[in-house]
């Protein structure tokens, strides 16, 4: 499915869809360039869902994490850009993480794309021409 997001005031909405479409999986892939609005739409979606913290952008951890207000449940954060070696992401225990049951928004996915469950949702964040983003959700793999 395809979800558009003609500017960050719609951003709110487009989460509250994106979380209606995401059913019961729990890890999720987020592919883009550079700038394209992964960490912008993973925070929207995460406030969506409750988080009152500040979120910030996972530059300088692998991971993040986070506790939604309204449900309690825990969500993580990953941003894999600075990965040099896989085995940092088996340090890391990134395993715990994925198959806990909890939600896991990846970016950067394709830096550790061996390691993404099979179910992973694949996610595709692209700027469109006057800068809006379009966001597309494949099937689980
Ligand atoms: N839906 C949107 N509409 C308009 N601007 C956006 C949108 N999403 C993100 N932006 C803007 O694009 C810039 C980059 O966004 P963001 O940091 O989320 O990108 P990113 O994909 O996480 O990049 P990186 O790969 O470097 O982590 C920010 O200035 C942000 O305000
Ligand atoms: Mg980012």
């Amino acid at each position: 499915m395809e979800i558009n997001i003609q500017s960050l005031e719609q951003i709110q909405d487009a989460a509250r869809r994106f979380i209606e479409a995401m059913g019961d999986n729990t890890v999720f892939a987020f592919y883009g360039k550079m700038g394209a609005g992964k960490t912008t739409f993973i925070k929207a979606v995460c406030e969506a869902l409750g988080v009152t913290d500040v979120i910030t952008s996972p530059t300088f951890a692998i991971v993040n994490e986070y506790r939604s207000d309204t449900t309690g449940e825990l969500i993580y954060h990953f941003d894999f850009y600075r990965i040099k070696k896989l085995e940092e992401v088996y340090d890391m225990g990134y395993e715990d993480y994925f198959y806990s049951g909890a939600l896991c928004f990846i970016e950067w996915p394709e830096l550790i794309d061996d390691l993404l469950p099979g179910n992973a949702v694949k996610v595709t964040i692209e700027e469109t021409e006057g800068g809006s983003r379009r966001l597309t959700l494949d099937e689980a793999r």
